[in-house]
C-alpha cells in the first residue's frame, strides 16, 4: 500500500500513545528507514505487520486498531492535501458512499499503482443504506467500519449503526454493511 497509509498509522500511534511506542512498533516490524514516503508503494505485508505489532505493543486487538485507523483516515487525508477530493465526493453520507469509486479513481491519477477497493450501494432509504465492499485484500472490514464512522462524524450524524450483514465468500464476492442513522 502507498506510504500515505503507513504514515497515517504512524501519526495515529504517535498522537495517541507517543513516539516511544511507535519506535517499538517500527522495530518489531523491521522497518529501518526514518520515515515513509507518502507517494511510494510499500508491500502490503509491511502495513499488516505494523497493525499486528501495534496490537501487541498497545495491548489492543487488531480489529480495534483497524477500526480506529479507519476513523482517523477521514481526518488525516483531509489534512494531508486530499481535502478537496473529499469535498468533491459529496455533501451527505449517501451521496459520498455512492461516489467512493470516483474518489479512488481520482486518487489513482496521483497514485498509479493504487490497488483500490470497490464499493456500491443498494436498498437506500431516507435513513439507511447498504454498502457493498469488494477488495483484493483480506481482513480490512474493521477498517471499513471505522471509515463509515468517520464519515458519519464528517456529516454530523449523531448516531450511526453499522451492521456487517454479509460476509464475503466465493459465491457472493463481497461484504455488505447495513448503515442506519
Ligand atoms: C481522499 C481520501 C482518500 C485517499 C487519498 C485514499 C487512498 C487510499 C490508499 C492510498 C489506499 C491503499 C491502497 C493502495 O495503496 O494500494 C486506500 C485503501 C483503502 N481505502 Fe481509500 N482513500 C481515501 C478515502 C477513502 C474513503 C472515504 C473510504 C471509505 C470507505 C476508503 C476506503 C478504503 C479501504 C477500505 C481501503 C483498504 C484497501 C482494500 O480494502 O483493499 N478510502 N485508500
Amino acid at each position: 500500500m502507498y506510504g500515505l497509509v503507513n504514515k497515517a498509522i504512524q501519526d495515529l500511534v504517535c498522537e495517541k500513545f507517543g513516539k516511544d511506542k511507535w519506535a517499538e512498533i517500527k522495530k518489531l516490524s523491521n522497518f529501518e528507514d526514518d520515515f515513509f514516503i507518502g507517494l511510494q508503494p510499500y508491500p502490503d505485508s509491511l502495513t499488516y505487520s505494523l497493525v499486528h505489532n501495534a496490537s501487541k505493543v498497545l495491548g489492543a486487538e487488531s480489529n480495534i486498531i483497524m477500526e480506529a485507523f479507519g476513523e482517523y483516515w477521514i481526518l488525516y487525508t483531509a489534512n494531508e492535501g486530499y481535502g478537496e477530493m473529499l469535498n468533491l465526493a459529496g455533501n451527505s453520507l449517501p451521496e459520498f458512499l455512492n461516489n467512493l469509486d470516483m474518489l479512488h479513481n481520482r486518487v489513482n491519477n496521483i497514485m498509479p499503482e493504487l490497488v483500490a477497493p470497490q464499493f456500491s450501494t443498494r436498498n437506500e432509504t431516507p435513513n439507511s443504506i447498504e454498502l457493498e465492499y469488494r477488495s483484493k485484500r483480506e481482513g480490512m472490514t474493521p477498517m471499513v467500519i471505522g471509515l463509515i464512522r468517520g464519515l458519519g462524524k464528517r456529516f454530523n450524524i449523531e448516531k450511526i449503526q453499522i451492521t456487517h450483514i454479509q460476509e464475503k465468500n466465493e459465491t457472493n464476492g463481497c461484504h455488505i454493511f447495513k448503515i442506519e442513522w
